[in-house]
């Protein structure tokens, strides 16, 4: 945070992040009271900060201000189905030629937090985001109101069901739900010419039945791969993975091209 880039200086604007030491918080409201561990915060004393000020909590407890992030997201979304992990989302960028205007449709909210991440890189396209459960539903709504995210527009139905009723193409679907295979054909429907697929799946075995439904729905370009991240842990004794779960899901991704 250097005076160059302003933010030393610079007036907090909504969402920002309080923290101190490896504690943070999002903060996405200049009203009422936040609570925290250390005491319970005014947030109408924020308004007037610039990051790197401090605010006190009624207990004299100090917390720091910086910018939100969407790193600083994925740590504190709220928690429902299980979201596809930031090195998935990473991929899904690079390997579509994700564009900061592109058309998304994100089938399976779930958390939202691919929405999320999707909405945010492309500051001048949307997502369109598609979830059957209601209870779901609402705990993603929350995640991107507390992430400020405006260029989500959620659906509640199932996708299979609502899918005619769409009338506009994307240049990015990504299906990380049941049944994903039986939606290919559809999905190709949908998509603009050029458009990506990506189908995300925990199971090797459906991620084999949507890659040759892939293959018979005529896409170009396909390829199945999985990503690793390992961790590391660095003691004075020496260096280890410290990752003991590593499988998240597999990726298959393909391209309409007529
Ligand atoms: C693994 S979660 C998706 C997680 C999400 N990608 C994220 O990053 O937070 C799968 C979601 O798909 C939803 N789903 C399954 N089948 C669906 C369908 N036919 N239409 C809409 N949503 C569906 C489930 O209810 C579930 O919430």
């Amino acid at each position: 945070m250097t005076e160059k880039t302003g933010e030393a200086t610079s007036k907090v604007s909504l969402p920002l992040v309080i923290f101190s030491g490896k504690t943070s918080y999002i903060i996405n409201s200049f009203e009422g009271e936040f609570h925290t561990h250390k005491g319970v915060i005014d947030l109408s004393k924020l308004k007037d900060l610039n990051y790197g000020d401090e605010v006190e909590t009624h207990l004299g407890f100090k917390f720091k201000v910086r910018p939100f992030s969407l790193s600083d997201f994925f740590k504190h979304f709220r928690k429902g189905p299980t979201p596809i992990m930031p090195k998935d989302i990473g991929a899904i960028i690079a390997f579509t030629g994700l564009r900061p205007d592109s058309a998304i449709l994100d089938c399976g909210t779930g958390s939202g937090v691919l929405s999320a991440y999707l909405a945010y890189f492309c500051r001048d396209g949307f997502v369109v985001t598609v979830e059957k459960r209601k209870d779901f539903a609402k705990i993603a709504r929350k995640n991107f109101e507390l992430a400020g995210l405006k260029n989500i527009h959620q659906i509640v139905g199932d996708i299979f069901g609502l899918a005619d009723s769409i009338k506009i193409k994307f240049d990015l679907i990504v299906l990380d739900m049941k049944d994903d295979d039986k939606f290919i054909p559809k999905a190709r429907e949908l998509l603009k010419n050029s458009g990506y697929l990506v189908v995300y799946n925990p199971y090797i075995d459906a991620t084999r039945d949507a890659y040759f439904a892939m293959l018979n729905n005529n896409f170009q370009d396909i390829e199945s791969f999985e990503i690793v991240k390992i961790d590391y842990e660095h003691k004075r004794a020496g260096t280890r993975p410290s990752t003991r779960v590593w499988h998240s899901g597999f990726l298959v991704v393909g391209r309409k091209i007529d």
